[in-house]
C-alpha cells in the first residue's frame, strides 16, 4: 500500500504586516504584506485508494461544514487533470488551525495537498509548476507553498524571500468567532471607496533581531483591523488584551482575523501570558510556540 511515510504538514501564516495599497478591477486587493509561518500546522496523511477522498478530524474538523467544497479537494482534482492522471488517494487531514482566522488554514492545506501529491504520486513537478497550480486555488496559497518568510505583493501572489526572522515567543489568540475573509473585504471597501496611493516603509530587509523587527511592524500594522472589528467587534478586546499582557512586545491582527499575534521575547514569556489570559478569557483559544521549522 502506497502511504507517505511521514504526515506533510501544513503551516498557519501570519500577516506580520498587511497592508492595503490598491483595488482592481476585478474586487480583489493589492496587498502588501509580510507573511510568516508558525510551528502551529494541520497535518496531512496521503494512502492508496480507488477513489479521491477527503476525511477530516482535530480540534477544528467540526467548523468544517462542506467537506465536498474543500479547498484540499480542490487542490488534488487540479493536480491529477494537470498530470492526466486516473489514480485516486484517501487524504486525511487532521486540523489543527482555527477556521475562518486569519491564518491561512485552507490555503495551506491546499498547499500542502499539491506537494504531498506531487511526492504521493511521483509527479516530479518542479516549484515552478506548483507555483502555477497554487495561484488559482486562492491568493495565500502560492506563499503557503512557500511556507517560509516572504514579502508579497500583487494579491498576495507575488513573492519576495525574506531571510529567516528573529527567533522569539509567538502568542497565537482566537475569541471562536468564525470571520470569513470576504465580509472584512466587503466592510474594508465600503469604508474606503478609493484606495489613495500611499507610500510604506520597505520591510525587504534582513531583521538581525526582535527590536528591529517590532520596530518595522509598528510602522506598517494591519490596514484590514478596522473592518475586521467591524465583522467581529470582539477582535478589540482580543488585541487589548494581548497587547497588555506582561512581556508582549507587539500584537496585531493578522490577515482578516479574527486571531491575533503576540510576539514576546520568549517563548516561556509568551507561555506566562498565554496562563494569564487563559484564566481570564477561558473561551477563546491560545496556542504558544515558534516559527515554522
Ligand atoms: O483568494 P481567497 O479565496 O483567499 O480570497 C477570499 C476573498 O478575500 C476574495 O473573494 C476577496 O473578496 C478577498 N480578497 C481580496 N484581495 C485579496 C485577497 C482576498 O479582496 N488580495
Amino acid at each position: 500500500m502506497n502511504v507517505t511515510a511521514l504526515p506533510i504538514k501544513a503551516p498557519a501564516k501570519l500577516n506580520l504586516a498587511l497592508n492595503i495599497v490598491g483595488r482592481r478591477t476585478d474586487g480583489y486587493h493589492l496587498l502588501d504584506s509580510l507573511f510568516a509561518f508558525c510551528g502551529l500546522a494541520d497535518e496531512l496523511h496521503f494512502s492508496t485508494s480507488k477513489d479521491l477522498t477527503l476525511g477530516i478530524s482535530g480540534p477544528w474538523a467540526s467548523q468544517i461544514t462542506d467537506a465536498t467544497d474543500n479547498l484540499v479537494l480542490r487542490a488534488a482534482h487540479l493536480l491529477r487533470n494537470n498530470a492526466g492522471i486516473r489514480a485516486g488517494v484517501a487524504i486525511h487531514l487532521t486540523k489543527h488551525i482555527p477556521v475562518a482566522a486569519g491564518l491561512g488554514g485552507g490555503s495551506a492545506d491546499a498547499a500542502a495537498t499539491l506537494r504531498g501529491l506531487n511526492q504521493f504520486w511521483n509527479l516530479n513537478l518542479a516549484d515552478e509548476q506548483l507555483f502555477l497550480l497554487a495561484a488559482p486555488l486562492g491568493a495565500d496559497v502560492p506563499a503557503c507553498l512557500a511556507s517560509q518568510p516572504v514579502l508579497a505583493t500583487g494579491i498576495g501572489d507575488v513573492l519576495k524571500p525574506l531571510s529567516p526572522l528573529p527567533a522569539c515567543g509567538l502568542l497565537l489568540v482566537n475569541p471562536r468567532v468564525a470571520t470569513p475573509t470576504p465580509a472584512v473585504f466587503r466592510a474594508f471597501t465600503k469604508a474606503n471607496p478609493v484606495i489613495a496611493p500611499h507610500s510604506l516603509v520597505s520591510l525587504e530587509q534582513t531583521f538581525p533581531d526582535l527590536d528591529g523587527l517590532v520596530a518595522a511592524l509598528a510602522l506598517r500594522g494591519n490596514d484590514l483591523l478596522d473592518a475586521a472589528v467591524s465583522v467581529t467587534p470582539v477582535i478589540a478586546t482580543v488585541l487589548a488584551a494581548l497587547s497588555a499582557a506582561p512581556g508582549c512586545r507587539y500584537a496585531h491582527l493578522s490577515g482578516s482575523g479574527a486571531t491575533c499575534f503576540g510576539l514576546f521575547s520568549t517563548q516561556q514569556e509568551a507561555g506566562e501570558a498565554a496562563a494569564i489570559l487563559g484564566r481570564e478569557k477561558p473561551d477563546w483559544w491560545s496556542w504558544t510556540g515558534k516559527w515554522a521549522a
